[in-house]
């Protein structure tokens, strides 16, 4: 069962402000796709990773990662594809690169750079165990309401208050069996901005997805505050 890890960082970053590509943006003096590369490097499972890299950027990431290199585990073969127009069709051009023998496939936002091992070992010793599809997930801290989205200035009204309790705010690196992800994406057309999140194409197949426990490190980085509280990680686990 080899295990692989797709890396969707074909993104633009528009919410974190004007700049390089988001994954290209440093933390701490290191791109953010780097600390998301070792994130999935350091779990003995993964053997592989496939960075998805911006459509026009192959190259530059490329040589980002070789520059990198040594900074990475022997054991782990990181290849460059180009990405998409959205993070559904990046991570099918990713899943397109999959050698034949990998079995199990992590995707993983580079826009997560700080997810601890941990989190990355459970989702894949879940898959392991006949899960075919897994997402780390954490409580919500806020009450979520639904709207009535408007364009015009006004307030939106409030539609409905699902129960806090019931919620949990998903993560990456999510977890699939190949085959399982490989038909989603077959199946689930890529329509609009995509899918944001690769488990709920899976379960509009009809097909079970689980819970496991997530990590307040694997945020996601979205706007110009989520770079301050990286930074801030990065360095207490230095100190
Ligand atoms: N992503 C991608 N290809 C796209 C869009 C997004 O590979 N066409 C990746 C991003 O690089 C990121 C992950 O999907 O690692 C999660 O997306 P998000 O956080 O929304 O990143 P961006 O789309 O880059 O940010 P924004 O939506 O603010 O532009
Ligand atoms: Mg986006």
């Amino acid at each position: 069962l080899r295990t692989a890890a797709v890396i969707p960082a074909a993104g633009r970053g528009v919410r974190l402000g004007p700049g390089a590509p988001k994954a290209l943006r440093a933390l701490n003096g290191t791109p953010m796709l780097i600390h998301a590369v070792r994130a999935m490097a350091a779990s003995r499972a993964v053997s592989l990773v496939v960075v998805v890299a911006p459509a026009d950027g192959a190259a530059e990431v490329r040589a980002l990662l070789d520059e990198y290199e040594h900074a990475m585990p022997e054991r782990t073969e990181v290849v460059v594809v180009p990405g998409g127009e959205t993070r559904q069709q990046s991570v099918k051009l990713g899943l397109d690169a999959l050698p034949e023998d990998v079995s199990v496939v992590l995707v993983h936002d580079a826009a997560r750079p700080l997810v601890p091992v941990d989190t990355v070992d459970a989702v894949v010793e879940a898959v392991r165990d006949g899960a075919p599809a897994v997402v780390p997930a954490l409580p919500l801290a806020d009450t979520v309401k639904q709207v009535e989205p408007r364009t015009d200035g006004q307030p939106e009204p409030v539609v409905a208050t699902p129960e806090r309790a019931l919620l949990r705010a998903v993560q990456t690196p999510q977890g699939f069996d190949r085959a399982i992800l490989v038909r989603a994406h077959e199946t689930v057309p890529a329509s609009g901005e995509g899918a944001t999140d690769c488990a709920g194409m899976v379960e509009r197949l009809g097909e079970p997805v689980v819970v496991v426990p997530g990590h307040e490190e694997a945020f996601k980085v979205t706007r110009p505050l989520d770079l301050v509280l990286a930074e801030a990680v990065l360095a207490r686990r230095r100190a």
